[in-house]
């Protein structure tokens, strides 16, 4: 297996290619010029994609020599990125790092590895590398992948201005896991899971270590799969970040997820009477998750309980209708006030009262059936993994920013209550990506 000797001489190989496959392929439009001058961005930016089928997030990355577009699913606690390695791995830069070699300890793998499934080495199955457990947020099914190294390339931040110009990590850390661990309701076409979560080898922290940026990135998910949100890498540049944003403390559980604290919850500008007793007992809603995979907020029981009554209580001129699954609470929508302002504003509300976090009443509400709107939040039972989880419906059109460095959480506060449009960034993502998404679509095909 790789030696270090090996590992240097394929960085020096995968620079060349790098540079070859670029030159060569000069007359496909999707691959971009580069120069052999070092480049240094401030920002990356990624395209995400809502897709219909799912309601998942996709990205697209460029990755491999010759390089290709690798569609994957956004996992804002993922440990990492994980493709699948079985279907036609196709690189000439792709190395696996022998077991116990530097790179394996900085994702945290300590497990030798040995690959029985093929006789002979492929990426994903080598001997002697190291095992990483690579899940799938919606199966939440695990599997031992090989720790592999290629080439990544994102795009970097222009401001919409001048060359487009993609930044290249020749050496980026992945799992290549088998394909038996993409199944589930995913998007059509998409390769694996791009895991944003705090680990040394997540998407936005391994890239910021190579291009030597602040650890924090800002995410805006738009609720539409014609717009496109996006995912912003390092300095978040002050033409893209709103005016006023409200900080609140961020904390990172032991799979390197991320957490909030919200003191209480108002609707209609009403504190929602949570048992306090009940609240400590089921460690309430004092840790809560942030998920760009689950579709809707999720709640523990006992707190959806009394937060669904509250809100059916504002509502008690509209008339409840039978329960569509997975919701609890659903109304006659045609008694509902036809325009965005009809249903209630839910404002979670963090260390005081001006660092509250809004969810339109719109954003509470969604349309289940032809005539029945359901309060887009659901009870996740008693045994749930936060108290709260907030889900990717109510993460859509707001701008995040996930402070790494100072480990804080960013958001655009109630008191200005004016709606995020994430479409005002088509402007910088549209152009090379749309040659991006073209070929999305024909991976689907
Ligand atoms: C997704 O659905 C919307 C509305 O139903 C439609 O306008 C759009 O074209 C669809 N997008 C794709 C990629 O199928
Ligand atoms: C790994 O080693 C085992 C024997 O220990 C061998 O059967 C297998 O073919 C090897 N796999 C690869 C990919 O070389
Ligand atoms: C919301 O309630 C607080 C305190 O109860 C009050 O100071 C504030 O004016 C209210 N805001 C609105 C918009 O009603
Ligand atoms: C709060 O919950 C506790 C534990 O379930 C219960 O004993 C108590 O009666 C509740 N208090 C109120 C005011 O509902
Ligand atoms: C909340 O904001 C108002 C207006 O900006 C300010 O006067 C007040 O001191 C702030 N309260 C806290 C607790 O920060
Ligand atoms: C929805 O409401 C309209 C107007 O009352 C009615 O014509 C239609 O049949 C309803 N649709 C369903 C699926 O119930
Ligand atoms: C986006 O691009 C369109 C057309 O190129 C332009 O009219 C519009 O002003 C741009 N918007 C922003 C926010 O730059």
């Amino acid at each position: 297996m790789a030696s270090p000797t090996t590992i240097n001489k394929f960085a020096t190989t995968i620079f060349t290619l790098v540079i070859l496959s670029t030159t060569i392929s000069d007359s496909k439009p999707l691959v971009h010029r580069s120069s052999s001058a070092p480049f240094k961005p401030n920002t990356l930016i990624l395209s995400v994609t809502k897709d219909n089928a799912t309601s998942l997030h996709v990205t697209i990355l460029r990755k491999r020599t010759p390089q290709i577009a690798v569609p994957l699913v956004v996992d804002l606690n993922g440990r990492f990125l994980w493709v699948n390695c079985d279907d036609n791995y196709l690189s000439s830069t792709y190395t696996a790092p022998f077991c116990h070699s530097a790179q394996c300890s900085r994702a945290g793998v300590h497990y030798c590895h040995k690959c029985r499934s093929s006789p002979t080495p492929r990426p994903g199955c080598h001997n002697n590398t190291c095992g990483v457990i690579a899940t799938n947020p919606l199966t939440h099914k695990n599997s031992v992948s090989e720790l592999g190294l290629d080439v990544v390339s994102v795009r970097a931040f222009n401001g919409g201005r001048g060359v487009r110009r993609w930044a290249t990590d020749p050496q980026f850390l992945f799992a290549c896991a088998p394909s038996s661990l993409l199944q589930g309701p995913l998007p059509q076409g998409v390769r694996g899971i791009a895991g944003l979560g705090h680990t040394p080898v997540s998407l936005p922290l391994q890239l910021a270590s190579h291009f030597g940026f602040r650890p924090e990135f800002a995410m805006c998910l738009s609720p539409l799969s014609t717009d496109k949100g996006a995912i912003f890498i390092g300095n978040i540049p002050s033409e893209v970040a709103p005016k006023t944003m409200a900080y609140t403390p961020l904390t990172i559980g032991p799979q390197g997820e991320y957490f909030i604290l919200i003191r209480s919850i108002n609707i209609n500008n009403q504190t929602v009477p949570f048992n306090t007793t009940l609240l400590s007992k089921t460690r309430g809603f004092g840790g809560t998750m942030i998920s760009t995979t689950i579709p809707y907020t999720i709640m523990e029981h006992s707190v959806y309980n009394t937060f669904s009554q509250f809100f059916a209580k504002q509502l008690s001129g509209v008339p409840q209708v039978q329960a569509v699954p997975p919701f609890g609470l659903c109304f006659d929508s045609r008694i509902l006030p036809p325009t965005r302002v009809g249903a209630p504003n839910i404002d979670f509300v963090m260390q005081n009262r001006n660092v509250s976090w809004r969810i339109f009443g719109y954003d509470a509400l969604v349309s289940a059936r032809p005539n029945v709107s359901c309060l887009a939040f659901v009870d996740g039972g008693t045994n749930t993994r936060a108290g709260i989880t907030i889900g990717a419906y109510q993460l859509e059109n707001n701008f995040v920013h996930f402070d790494l460095f100072g480990s804080r959480f960013g958001f655009i506060p109630s008191r200005l209550a004016q709606p995020f449009d994430c479409s005002m960034f088509n402007n910088f993502t549209t152009g090379a990506d749309q040659l991006e998404l073209q070929e999305f679509a024909s991976i689907r095909n």
